[in-house]
């Protein structure tokens, strides 16, 4: 038999990313339309294990939709992934009469919210991360505002670099993943693109395809490089010393994690932050709510965490092509 849930708890955690703020929103009205109590959780799983929990009504989440962050502010927390953290978690949540929680965050955040269904606290996880990168879903929340803030601040760099005749290495966000330069390099129709999933290291090839460029006529030169690449300032001596076309780095960084939400972000966070609820309401647990061919859909954590999601050998191929 399901169990009954009478009060649900909801909490970001890891990375911010724009949007969250509209599915803590949704969460919070969703519940309390379902006759449900809601209780924040502040800093994630530190906040959790250092009880900073307080009710929330529907007037806490006024005028929240439109502003970046979260509200509940997140954290990194490294003793969560020990089980007598997990324990303690669990017990703080029965204190509280929390019997589901909402985890959103990335897929760090949904191993801590399968520990915490493993120790008997319902959880529904939803994806908010700028990283694009949980395979089940073609959607997280907060990368439409991210790539679309890369974006323009790409278009700047790029009007400067075409005056310059200059070559530009523009740095976006992703660790691990490359998403936001995938979709940089299109959106931006950008020279090269250097993905960690991807980019062989070979330096020369980025220089031929430099010098190739300008003797057919390019201004300028945009390489989009993702973080988990980095070292852009070095690679931009290397390139200007072997190619003699001045190159400039450009370090997007935390700018790409801030801002409004666009609209993809505010009604997918939205419905995705209800759906959760419901999903509490009809007694499941360990899920994660996605996106997929047009519908919403929700799928078990463990399949979740179990795949990985990998870059679109066809995006890739088009952007190469493009760049010529
Ligand atoms: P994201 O959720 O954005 O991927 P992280 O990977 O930093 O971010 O994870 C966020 C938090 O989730 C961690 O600080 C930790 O509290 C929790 N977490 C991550 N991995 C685990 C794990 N294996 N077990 C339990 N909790 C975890
Ligand atoms: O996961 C989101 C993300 O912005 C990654 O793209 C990036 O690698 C990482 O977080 C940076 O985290 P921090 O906030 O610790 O700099």
């Amino acid at each position: 038999m399901s169990k009954e849930i009478n009060t649900i708890g909801v909490l970001t955690s890891g990375g911010d990313a724009p949007g969250m703020n509209a599915a803590i929103r949704a969460v919070v009205r969703q519940a309390i339309y379902c006759g449900k109590r809601v209780m924040g959780i502040k800093r994630g799983y530190a906040g959790l294990l250092q009880e900073e929990i307080e009710e929330m009504q529907a007037r806490h989440v006024s005028d929240i939709i439109q502003r970046g962050g979260t509200i509940l502010q997140t954290a990194r927390c490294l003793e969560f992934k020990e089980e007598e953290y997990q324990i303690k978690a669990a017990d703080i949540c029965r204190k509280f009469g929390i019997d589901g929680i909402i985890v959103i965050g990335g897929d760090g955040s949904f191993r801590g919210a399968q520990r915490l269904s493993e120790q008997g606290i319902n959880t529904i996880g939803l994806p908010g991360t700028i990283d694009l990168d949980i395979d089940c879903t073609e959607y997280t929340i907060g990368f439409d505002t991210a790539v679309n803030t890369a974006m323009e601040a790409i278009d700047k760099v790029r009007d400067t670099s075409t005056s310059h005749e200059r070559c530009s290495i523009i740095e976006v966000m992703g660790r691990d993943a490359g998403y936001i330069a995938l979709w940089c390099g299109i959106g931006n129709g950008a020279e090269d693109i250097l993905l960690p999933e991807k980019y062989d290291y070979d330096e020369q090839k980025l220089v031929n395809h430099i010098i190739q460029n300008r003797k057919t006529g390019k201004k300028h030169h945009i390489i989009i490089n993702a973080e988990g690449i980095g070292h852009s300032t070095s690679m931009a001596k290397r390139i200007e010393a072997a190619t003699g076309v001045e190159t400039r780095a450009t370090i997007l960084g935390h700018m790409q994690r801030g801002g409004s939400p666009t609209a993809k972000d505010r009604v997918y966070a939205s419905i995705m932050g209800a759906m959760a609820v419901d999903l509490l309401c009809a007694g499941k647990s360990n899920r994660v709510v996605g996106y997929r061919n047009g519908e919403f859909l929700d799928f078990d954590i463990d399949e979740a965490l179990g795949m990985t999601k990998q870059i679109s050998e066809y995006m890739y191929e088009v952007c190469l092509h493009l760049g010529i």
